[in-house]
């Protein structure tokens, strides 16, 4: 794993939006695994401001999103279409066809997931998945205890991810829908690169978990270390229960300063 510590919230978007932007200018067709949540708000700005600013072309991109609830409408606020559109698709030049975000009215679950598991197929696979984590260590929708091998399928949310998002649905826990379909963990393993972010204090004991911890179903992010690309980027609080913190550190710099010889 590689842990990156930048000294706040601006800067660690500012690196995964740096690392986003040279994939897409070495392969214009990249596909990308996208996530909602606050954590990635900051990215997808500075993606926009490049777009705008930097004439970043994502005219060939590919997305797919992690997850959506399950029995709100598109249209709802809170929904996760809404959230990608406000903050990213209505301000890029991504085509409407190739962007993915499960479907929260789909009658037939089961045969929903099949058919995006499919559709990330036959895009090649996603090169790179952005990733949050909840204060749990959750990824996605897959709660603690899921199966370390899952596919995308339907999930009921853990008590501690309904009070979390209550805040997005008026502080009213029984108003955040119950279930969600998200990406499995297996799905998310098979990505060739994750970009896990994360920032603020609340964070620090998923993070310091999922990176120094045991892998174990309980923190599903710890299973990323069994990733052999995956890049976390974490401001300072988030990093504050780390115990190697020295050695990331020493390592990125060493890293810029092999890049700049
Ligand atoms: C939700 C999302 C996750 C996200 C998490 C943390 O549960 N399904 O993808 O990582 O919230 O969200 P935030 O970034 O707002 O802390």
């Amino acid at each position: 794993m590689e842990v990156i510590i930048q000294p706040d919230y601006h800067q660690l978007t500012t690196v995964a939006s740096e690392i986003i932007r040279d994939a897409l200018l070495k392969k214009p067709n990249l596909v990308l695994g996208l996530a909602t949540g606050s954590t990635p708000i900051g990215l997808y700005k500075a993606l926009v401001r490049m777009y705008k600013e930097d004439r970043l072309d994502f005219s060939e991109v590919t997305t797919f999103n992690l997850d959506e609830y399950v029995g709100i409408p598109y249209q709802h606020p809170q929904s996760y279409h809404t959230f990608m559109a406000n903050y990213f698709f209505d301000h890029v030049n991504i085509p409407k066809e190739n962007q993915h975000i499960p479907q929260n009215t789909t009658e037939n679950h089961e045969a929903f997931c099949e058919v995006y598991e499919e559709t990330i197929k036959r895009a090649g696979g996603i090169d790179i998945q952005v990733l949050g984590i909840g204060t749990d260590g959750h990824i996605g929708f897959n709660e603690a205890s899921s199966s370390l091998a899952s596919r995308t399928r339907i999930k009921t949310l853990s008590r501690s991810t309904l009070e979390a998002n209550a805040a997005h649905f008026g502080g009213d826990v029984n108003a955040v829908p119950e279930m969600a379909i998200t990406m499995g963990i297996g799905t998310i393993m098979e990505a060739k690169q994750c970009l896990l972010l994360a920032n603020g204090v609340s964070k620090a004991d998923a993070i310091a978990k999922a990176i120094e911890g045991p892998i174990t179903s309980m923190v599903p992010a710890s299973i990323l270390q069994m990733h052999s690309k995956t890049v976390v980027l974490i401001d300072e609080t988030a990093a504050s229960d780390l115990k190697e913190v020295e050695y990331y550190k020493r390592s990125y710099a060493n890293k810029l300063k092999l890049q700049s010889r």
